[in-house]
C-alpha cells in the first residue's frame, strides 16, 4: 500500500504504520485521516497475513502533535462536524480493528496524537513522549474522542485535570497514571513494540480476536452481562480448529502451529 503521508510495512504478520508528516510534527490533516482510513480498511481484511499492528511517528521527536491546526483554523461549525467525525471513524477503526493495535508513542503524543494512542489496545513509550489534550489552549475540544475515552482509561479526575488545563505530562507520569503500559528508552522503542507485537502475532489468531472484543464490548456492559458475554465468545473457540491445535499441542508436549 502506497501513501503520502503514512508508510505502510507488514512482516512476519506484523504490520506498522508510521504517521509520516515529519515537518508538521505528524500532525493530522484530512488526507492523512483518510490514508489512514483506507490503509485500516486493508488491514483488518487481512486477518490471515496481518496478527497484529504497530502504530508510530515518523522521526525521534513526534508520535503525533494533534489535529493539524493550520487545516482547523478556517473552519466554520459544518466543518469542524465533518472533520470530526472523519476522526472519529478512523479512532473508532483502529479501537475495532480485529488485530491488537499498539501504539509505540516516539514523542508529542498531543491532541488528536493523544486521542489516536488512546484509541490503540497498548501503548509503549519512549522516555521523551510527552502527552497532553491542549485544545482548551486552542479554543476548542477534543474532538477525536478525547473526553470519552481518557476518562475511561485513566478515570474522570486524572482525566479532568488534564482536559482543563491543557497541561503537557512525561512519560514517566503517563506511566503512573496508567495513561502508558511501559516506558523504554526512544531506541529501544521500536524493538519493544516488535517483541511485544510478535509474541500477539504467535498466538492463536481467532482467540486473540475474540479476547479483543470481549474486552471491548465487554467494558460497555454490566459484569453479569459481561460474563454471559464471554462465556458464548468462549464457547466459540470450541467450534475453530484452533482450540484442538492449542490444547493438543500442549498435551503432546509440542508447540502449537497457529
Ligand atoms: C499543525 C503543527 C502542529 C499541529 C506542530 N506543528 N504541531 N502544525 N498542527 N498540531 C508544526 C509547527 O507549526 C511547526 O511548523 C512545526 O510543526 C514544528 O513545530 P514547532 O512548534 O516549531 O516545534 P516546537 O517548538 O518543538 O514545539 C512542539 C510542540 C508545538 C510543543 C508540539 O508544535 C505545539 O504546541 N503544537 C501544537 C500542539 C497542539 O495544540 N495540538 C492539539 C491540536 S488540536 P513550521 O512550519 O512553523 O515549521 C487537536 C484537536 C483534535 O488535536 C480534534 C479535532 C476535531
Amino acid at each position: 500500500m502506497a501513501f503520502e503521508n503514512i508508510v505502510f510495512e507488514q512482516s512476519d504478520g506484523i504490520a506498522k504504520i508510521t504517521i509520516n508528516r515529519p515537518k508538521a510534527l505528524n500532525a493530522l490533516n484530512k488526507q492523512t485521516l483518510l490514508e489512514l482510513q483506507s490503509c485500516l480498511a486493508e488491514v483488518a481484511l487481512n486477518t490471515a497475513g496481518i496478527r497484529s499492528v504497530i502504530i508510530t511517528g515518523s522521526g525521534e521527536k513526534s508520535f503525533v502533535a494533534g489535529a493539524d491546526i493550520s487545516y482547523m483554523q478556517p473552519l466554520d461549525p459544518a466543518g469542524g462536524k465533518t472533520f470530526a467525525s472523519l476522526g472519529h471513524k478512523v479512532m473508532a477503526m483502529v479501537e475495532n480493528l480485529p488485530q491488537p493495535v499498539i501504539a509505540a508513542v516516539n514523542g508529542f503524543a498531543l491532541g488528536g496524537g493523544c486521542e489516536l494512542a488512546i484509541s490503540c489496545d497498548i501503548r509503549y513509550a519512549s522516555d521523551n513522549a510527552k502527552f497532553g489534550q491542549p485544545e482548551v489552549n486552542l479554543g476548542v475540544i477534543p474532538g477525536f474522542g478525547g473526553t470519552q475515552r481518557l476518562p475511561r482509561l485513566i478515570g474522570k479526575g486524572l482525566a479532568n485535570e488534564l482536559l482543563f488545563s491543557g497541561k503537557m505530562i512525561d512519560s514517566a507520569e503517563a506511566e503512573r497514571i496508567g495513561l502508558v503500559n511501559r516506558v523504554y528508552p526512544q531506541e529501544q522503542l521500536m524493538e519493544e513494540s516488535m517483541k511485544l507485537a510478535a509474541m500477539i502475532a504467535s498466538r492463536g489468531p481467532g482467540a486473540v480476536r475474540l479476547c479483543k472484543e470481549s474486552v471491548n464490548n465487554g467494558m460497555e456492559m454490566d459484569l453479569n452481562r459481561g460474563c454471559a458475554y464471554e462465556t458464548d465468545l468462549f464457547a466459540l473457540c470450541f467450534a475453530d480448529e484452533e482450540q484442538q491445535e492449542g490444547m493438543s499441542a500442549f498435551l503432546e508436549k509440542r508447540s502449537p502451529k497457529f
